[in-house]
């Protein structure tokens, strides 16, 4: 058995300052070379376990945190649709999380939508309150901890901090979450640890990774586990073009090897889709990137964890989100990817609302959210919303004209369905941020209420 670097993923509202912080990671760990080099995958950067003692290495051994796993592995989603194509069966595929929060603009459409992802996977996080540089007077020391920093500025900017930090305590009760400030935590089972920090001076990013390294360490050893021969799993971030390659996967391999010329099977909107890798290609390291032209390197393996990008035939219609698992002859992978469709489109009730999504993560995301809510779901699919959807919700809207009903996440209209859904009746709930969406439903129901 081999563990794995934990996969750590990013999330929070437009602008909070997401890839600013990995960013910062990246660039104080490239900057120190001595520290020994980071490897970029597909989507993640990876930082070892050695860089990671270098640059927080006292506060480690403060912690008494045994560095028992190889690394971190942080995923940078942009939006919080990346993250639900971050999927694995019956869960998320980062093992923890980072939820970043402008400390002076608070909690947002986005942090919200962040929140009930991760409740819904039940992924441990932190929540990091970004921009402390920000806060009225407050003297920035480049690099430090955030307690020595903190420490050294003035009374009155500690306790608009402290403050800053009691509101974001109260947003996360709300929540149904109980927290405290990093220092102040008892146990890091039952609160949630909040670290202030600046993304761009660093202030407070030695205490953010020493925290991360001890969750995963103390409650995630287990689920790190994987076996180095066994046929991979992954999961398909995006669905790219490339020049001279044709259309390619970006996906993140988190158990097993995956091998040039291995058959692997993925699914678009309906169903399996098997080819025959032509190459794996990894992104070069920081250094070499600058100065060449080619971006990839040709590897002939790859041991789980991985981002990886894949060339192969018949890979056009492959949906992001998608399972990405290497044929075997001892598993029925078919069978299975399949089940795992059908566990997420089925029609799930006789009557009920219509869905439709961009991909399978943000599609099983949106059911969820809607089962929660006691929505019964006539049908949930990937895709565009064409004429028979309209025709179906205006079928459904006959049988009760609560379900005349299309919930609508990341997709278009298609130009031929327009008018059709303007004659019908049916009502469009859409957007790019779930919770919103959902929200919006909720107030056209208690209207109707009323
Ligand atoms: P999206 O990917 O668009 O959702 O945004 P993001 O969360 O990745 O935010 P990004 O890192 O792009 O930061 C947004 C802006 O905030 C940029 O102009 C950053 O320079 C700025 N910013 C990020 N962190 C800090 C910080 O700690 N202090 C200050 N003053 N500015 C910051
Ligand atoms: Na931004
Ligand atoms: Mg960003």
């Amino acid at each position: 058995m081999k563990i794995r670097s934990p996969i750590v993923s990013v999330l929070g509202h437009v602008d909070h300052g997401k890839t600013t912080l990995l960013d910062y990671i990246r660039g104080s760990t490239v900057a120190d070379r001595e520290a020994g080099g980071i490897t970029q995958h597909i989507g993640a950067t990876e930082i070892p376990i050695d860089t990671i003692n270098e640059i927080c290495g006292e506060f480690i051994s403060k912690l008494a945190i045994k560095d028992t796993i190889p690394g971190l592995f942080f995923v940078d989603t942009p939006g919080h649709a990346a993250f639900t194509s971050l999927r694995k069966r019956g869960g998320a595929l980062a093992d923890l999380a980072i939820l970043i929060v402008d400390i002076n603009e608070g909690f947002k459409p986005q942090t919200y939508e962040a929140i009930n992802i991760l409740k819904m996977y039940k992924t441990p996080f932190i929540v990091v309150a970004n921009k402390i540089d920000r806060l009225f007077g407050w003297e920035t020391h480049e690099g430090a901890s955030f307690m020595e920093s903190y420490n050294k500025q003035a009374p009155r900017i500690k306790s608009d901090l402290d403050l800053k930090i009691y509101e974001l305590m109260g947003k996360l009760h709300e929540e149904g979450f109980q927290s405290e400030r990093f220092d102040h935590v008892t146990d890091f089972a039952s609160q949630i640890s909040i670290v202030p920090i600046c993304a761009k001076s660093g202030e407070g990013v030695i205490e953010l990774i020493a925290l991360l390294l001890g969750l995963a360490q103390q409650y995630l050893t287990q689920q790190l586990e994987i076996s180095e021969d066994a046929p991979a799993k992954g999961t398909v971030l995006e669905v790219k073009e490339e020049v001279g390659l044709g259309i390619t996967v970006d996906s993140i391999i988190y158990d097993g090897v995956i091998r040039d010329g291995d058959e692997i099977a993925l699914m678009d909107a309906n169903n399996v889709v098997t080819t025959k890798i032509r190459s794996i290609l990894r992104p070069l390291p920081l250094e070499e990137m600058r100065d060449s032209k080619n971006k990839f390197k040709k590897v002939d393996e790859v041991v789980a964890a991985a981002g990886i990008k894949i060339a192969a035939p018949n890979l056009d219609d492959v949906v992001s989100g998608s399972p990405l698992r290497v044929l075997s002859d001892q598993e029925d992978v078919e069978a299975e990817l399949l089940k795992e469709l059908e566990d997420i489109t089925v029609d799930t009730d006789d009557e009920g609302i219509l869905v439709k999504a961009d991909t399978l993560g943000s599609l099983e995301a949106v059911v969820h959210l809607l089962k929660e809510m006691d929505l019964p779901i006539r049908s949930a699919e990937i895709g565009d919303i064409s004429k028979r959807d309209v025709i179906n919700a205006s079928i459904a809207m006959d049988e009760n004209e609560e379900y005349g009903v299309i919930i609508a996440f990341n997709v278009k209209v298609h130009p031929k369905a327009e008018d059709d859904l303007k004659n019908s009746g049916v009502k469009l709930f859409a957007g790019d941020v779930i919770y919103q969406i959902t929200e919006d439903y909720e107030a056209w129901i208690e209207e109707r209420k009323e």
